[in-house]
Parts: structure tokens; C-alpha cells; sequence
């Protein structure tokens, strides 16, 4: 569910008509709606109640200030994967014992900010990870809080590029080498061993995964109980993000429904349970408006070509994913007929073949000016965007009971090149 509906035969966001924001703000133009994200974490909060997890939102999936902040606001905490991450975290003033920091390649410096910054735990994915960890915090002479990701061996059955839970996968380590290096504490003086992470992929759309990699989880954990290894105490399970949402005809889990497969293993594990969803709070919150600026009729196929590229909605060309496009205004039902529907190749203004929203989408005829919503951008979004072809990366706005606000000013040519020097031998 989310709050962008039609009324009137026009795109709203709650209650913003699309085309007044696009309108004043120009586009591309990424969009948010706040009461759909509010709502999406408060779906989980309440679906997981019976275990009273702590939830990180995973920020790699929509690091905007303003979304973050609304999500710590609300008591989210964070899942991060870098230092800036960590800064952006620190910017929206969670309790920096809600954060979870994962990544298989944390560097020294990013571990130090860390462990200063006093973060809840590192998920740790490799022994050389661990023992760097331990070097630094010996060096500034603190201690960190350690989980272990674990790699079940488990198939989520998403994109290949999403799955991080099987053997092929880099992420986390597998069963008997989590046990054989929790039995091994002691060899790290300044880390506390206090957790396993899992985290099988993103854009999960069955239980039965989960199921399975908390089973193999909780067998770990039993293992380390009964090694009844010196001042170690297992305390808290993180079962990472992934939960899928609906894109086109997806069967789509609720919350619900992923709680009622797992709470019975979680309660009665007596672990602490941290949650680590992205997707599922920002994917549908988000929409991405872009304008047509031509179309055109080629040999064997029609393009409207958008002035939204690759650049700024990977998506559809890194995982060939679809996105829902629709007019701003739909057309009324006359308007519907044969005549006045089109199939075309929607794609950008980027000098790639790949560089393509939507290919041989049917959809009504449309016109250069036009307005189209790119619905479902929330989620790894704008957060991929990038400057090639030295284009601008979009504005982002929220749309806040009634009102809109610009949470990121689109970007112009003097910013694109602040970090650029021309060396004086080529002035
Ligand atoms: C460690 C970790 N946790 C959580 C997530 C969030 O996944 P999703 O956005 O599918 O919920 C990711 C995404 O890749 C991740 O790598």
C-alpha cells in the first residue's frame, strides 16, 4: 500500500497533485511520500511485536536525510555499510547504540570511526576483518561489540545479483567456521562476541528462506551454548532485510506473514531480534517523475525518450527490473481505446543502449511535455544514482501532510566539477 493515488484522474502524492511539484521543482524529480514510510515501519514494528526487535532501517536503500531522519524519529535505527553511512546516521541523531554496521570491506579508518562513534555492533564477515577490528580497538584502546554473519548456504530465490546467502555469495562465513571462531574468542582481547547476522538477499518473496537460515542460525548458536565458552554470551540474532514488495503482480509477503513464519523460532530463542528492512519501508514510498522530451518512430519499434536516464534509475538496467510507468493524468475512458494506446521502448537521454526505464511497455500515447511517474523508485533509487554523461543528479522531494518540501536540491554544473583541478602545467 502506499499514498499515491489517483483522484480526479490525476497523480497525487497524499494529498499533493504530482504535476504542482514537478511543475515548481522541474525534473527528473525523485518523490516521497511520508506517510507511506511512516506507515511501512510501523507494519513491521507491529507485525514483529511479539519479539520487540530493534529495527534498522537499511539505509543503503534510501540514505536521504530527510527520510532517515523520519525514520529515527519514529525509533528506527540504522543498518549501515561505510563510513558515510555512519556520518549520515550520526547527522540524524540516532542513538549510536542503534546502529549495526555490515560490509565485507570495512576499511581501518571506517572501523575507528565506529568504534568511537560507539555503534551497537560490527557484522563481521571474515577472520582478516576481525583481526583488523581487533588491532584498531586495541590501537584506540576500546572495546567493539562483535556479530558474525553467518552464510547459510540458503537460496533465496531473487535476482543473482540480490542473493547473498548462499556459498557462491562473498557475504559472511559459513556455519562451522562462525562456531570455530566464537570458540576462539578469547584470541580477540578487545572485541565481545554478542551476535549472529544473517542476511540472505533482498526482494524475497517467500518465508520459507528465512525459515531455514534462522534454523541453521539457531543450531550455531546451540552449538556455541553448550561450548560453554568463558565470558561469552550469545545475545542478540539479527535476521538482516530482504522482505519483497509488489513491483508488477509479485506475490508479495505482508509483514505478517513473514513474522507469523518466524516469530515462533525467534521467541523461543530468548535472543534479542534486530531487523535490517529497506525495500519494504521506501520501495513504494517513492516515486520518480520524468518528463517526455521526444518520441520517436524508428524502424521496428517506437521510442519515448525521457529526460531521466540509467544514471538516475539503474534499475531496470542492472537487474532488467520493472518499474510501473503511468501518466501523471490518466486519460478518460473513451480515451482508452486502441487508437490511443502505444508500445514503446522508454528509454533516456544516456549514450548506451542499456540505458532504458522501460522496454516494449504498453502504455497510453503520450506526448513530448508530458509528465510520467516511475512508480516504486523509493528503494535503491536515487541512492544509485550517478553523474555519467555529467548529468545532474535529480532533486528529491517529501511530500508531508498537505505540503512538499525539496530534501535535495537538484544538483548544477558548478557542483558537478567542485572536486576537480585542472594541474596548473595544463592551465
Ligand atoms: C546486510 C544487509 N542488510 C539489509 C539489507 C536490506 O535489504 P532490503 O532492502 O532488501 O530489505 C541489505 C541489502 O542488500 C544488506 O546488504
Amino acid at each position: 500500500m502506499h499514498d499515491f493515488t489517483f483522484k480526479k484522474e490525476e497523480l497525487y502524492c497524499e494529498d499533493v497533485p504530482v504535476s504542482r511539484i514537478v511543475e515548481a521543482c522541474g525534473t527528473p524529480a525523485y518523490i516521497y511520500s511520508h506517510s507511506t514510510i511512516l506507515s511501512h515501519f510501523k507494519k513491521i514494528e507491529a507485525a514483529f511485536k511479539p519479539v520487540n526487535p530493534l529495527i534498522c532501517f537499511s539505509m543503503k536503500a534510501n540514505s536521504s536525510l530527510a527520510v532517515c531522519r523520519l525514520l529515527a524519529k519514529a525509533g528506527s535505527g540504522f543498518d549501515i555499510v561505510s563510513g558515510g553511512e555512519l556520518y549520515r546516521a550520526l547527522k540524524v541523531k540516532v542513538s549510536p547504540k542503534k546502529i549495526v554496521y555490515a560490509s565485507v570491506g570495512k576499511t581501518p579508518e571506517e572501523i575507528k570511526e565506529a568504534i568511537r562513534a560507539g555503534i551497537l555492533c560490527f557484522n563481521v564477515e571474515s577472520i582478516p576483518e576481525l583481526e583488523t577490528i581487533e588491532a584498531v580497538a586495541r590501537k584506540v584502546k576500546k572495546r567493539a561489540r562483535i556479530a558474525l554473519r553467518l552464510n547459510p548456504d540458503v537460496d533465496a530465490h531473487t535476482h543473482r545479483f540480490i542473493t547473498t546467502g548462499t556459498k557462491e555469495n562473498k557475504f559472511g562465513m559459513g556455519p562451522e567456521d562462525v562456531f570455530q571462531t566464537f570458540l576462539h574468542a578469547g584470541d580477540y582481547p578487545h572485541l565481545d562476541f554478542v551476535g549472529i547476522h544473517l542476511h540472505i538477499g533482498s526482494q524475497i518473496l517467500e518465508t520459507g528462506p528465512y525459515v531455514q537460515a534462522i534454523e541453521c542460525a539457531l543450531q550455531v548458536v546451540e552449538r556455541i551454548k553448550a561450548a560453554k565458552i568463558p565470558r561469552l554470551t550469545v545475545e542478540y540474532l539479527n535476521i538482516g532485510g530482504g522482505f519483497g514488495i509488489i513491483y508488477k503482480d509479485e506475490e508479495a509477503q505482508t509483514a505478517d506473514d513473514f513474522a507469523r513464519a518466524v516469530i515462533p523460532l525467534l521467541a523461543s530463542s530468548g535472543l534479542k531480534i534486530i531487523l535490517e528492512p529497506g525495500r519494504f519501508i521506501v520501495g513504494n514510498a517513492g516515486i520518480m517523475v520524468t518528463r517526455v522530451l521526444y518520441v520517436k518512430k524508428a524502424a521496428t519499434k517506437t521510442f519515448v525518450i525521457v529526460d531521466a536516464g540509467m544514471n538516475d534509475l539503474i534499475r531496470p538496467a542492472l537487474y532488467g527490473a520493472y518499474h510501473e510507468i503511468l501518466p501523471l493524468k490518466q486519460r478518460s475512458a473513451s480515451s482508452t481505446a486502441m487508437d490511443a494506446v502505444m508500445v514503446a521502448d522508454i528509454v533516456g537521454p544516456v549514450c548506451e543502449s542499456g540505458d532504458f526505464l522501460a522496454k516494449d511497455r504498453r502504455l497510453p500515447r503520450v506526448e513530448a511535455g508530458e509528465y510520467l511517474a516511475v512508480m516504486g523508485a523509493g528503494a535503491y533509487g536515487f541512492v544509485m544514482a550517478s553523474n555519467y554523461n555529467s548529468r545532474l543528479k535529480p532533486c528529491e522531494v517529501m511530500v508531508f501532510k498537505g505540503r512538499y518540501a525539496v530534501v535535495r536540491k537538484r544538483e548544477r554544473y558548478q557542483e558537478l566539477i567542485k572536486n576537480e583541478v585542472i594541474p596548473s602545467k595544463l592551465q
